[in-house]
């Protein structure tokens, strides 16, 4: 009679398993770092809005944004894990994957948002997302936020200005030498703390885009902040190699259109939130924003354009001719 008993219960346990493997949906965990009022919030909601459409019992999308599932240090690696299938990194936070995308870092490598458009679309920048295969992560599409401006506790206008001050980056080499090259000190640490490393003033600036700096209130905090737009913020959405090769190919092509749709509109949000976040700052009066001139801009242009020499054999200098070359 126990024999019977414990041939029931293993039975009906692996009959629980079984269904919920062959019907239940499968669950896309999606962690983000930033607020849901900015280009990737928006982009993951509208991700998850299409998929609940398009994929109803098959898939069903989870959007964790400002970090509350995972940091931005620890996301790839829970990918890897199998503990979140997606996400959307800055392109400055892959460099414990590889170095190719340090390119993006590159402090006025690119004039404007179209210039990186372009050579994201060209076969160098095509080529770049398959840059973390070797590692088991899969690139899916390029998504924009913007440019980077300089926030601080005194006011930025020449490279000299910010001699001895720190500066919160992300967690790239090529951002540590960019603010070494003025004689600042850069200090890595996640976007989740720096609200609170700016209020505190254990730092004195950080850089960052016009939906960044407004979402997350640094405004507030940051009495000044220079219209540089010395660096460019993107992003790459990526899944794990295993997940995404574990769907079935009609799901995996229904999903990978459900993305390229979503990061279309994110991006077109990207450029109107740059402008509208940029005015709600100068309304809000809490910040002045300064202006540099040709002449300005230029010293800070001259200070950190030998970034590029140190970190040329890392990414390559094909790499960087090419997107030099997309400005043209
Ligand atoms: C940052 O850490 O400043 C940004 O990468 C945050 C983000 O994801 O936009």
């Amino acid at each position: 009679k126990i024999t019977t008993l414990v041939a029931t219960a293993a039975l009906s346990t692996l009959l629980v398993t079984g269904s919920a493997l062959a019907g239940g949906p499968v669950v896309l965990k999606f962690s983000h770092v930033v607020a849901e009022n900015t280009p990737k919030g928006q982009m993951a909601n509208k991700f998850k809005d299409l998929v609940a459409e398009r994929l109803a019992g098959k898939v069903t999308v989870e959007v964790f944004p400002n970090s509350q599932l995972f940091g931005d240090n620890k996301v790839l690696e829970a990918m890897l894990l199998g503990d979140v299938q997606m996400g959307a990194p800055a392109l400055s936070k892959f460099s414990r994957y590889t170095k190719k995308l340090q390119i993006f870092d590159l402090p006025f490598l690119f004039k404007d948002m179209s210039v990186v458009e372009k050579f994201q679309k060209s076969p160098k920048g095509l080529e770049l997302l398959d840059s973390l295969k070797k590692k088991g992560l899969v690139g899916l599409g390029y998504l924009h936020n913007g440019m980077k401006q300089l926030s601080s506790s005194k006011p930025l206008r020449v490279p000299a200005d910010a001699k001895g001050l720190k500066f919160r980056i992300m967690s790239s080499d090529v951002l540590a030498a960019q603010f070494k090259a003025v004689n600042a000190t850069p200090l890595k640490k996640p976007f989740s703390e720096v609200f609170t490393l700016l209020q505190t003033k254990a730092i004195d600036g950080q850089e960052n885009t016009w939906s960044n700096i407004y979402s997350k209130k640094f405004f507030e905090v940051q009495p000044y902040i220079t219209e540089s737009n010395h660096g460019v913020l993107d992003y790459m959405v990526v899944t794990s190699k295993e997940f995404w090769m574990s769907l079935d190919k009609d799901v995996q092509v229904e999903l990978k259109k459900a993305l390229d749709e979503a990061i279309a509109y994110g991006n077109q949000i990207a450029a109107q939130k740059a402008l509208d976040d940029r005015q709600k700052i100068i309304d809000s009066k809490r910040s002045e924003i300064i202006q540099l001139s040709d002449a300005q801009r230029n010293q800070w242009v001259e200070a950190m354009k030998p970034v590029w020499e140190e970190f040329e054999k890392q990414i390559g200098k094909d790499m960087i001719d090419a997107a030099y070359q997309a400005n043209m």
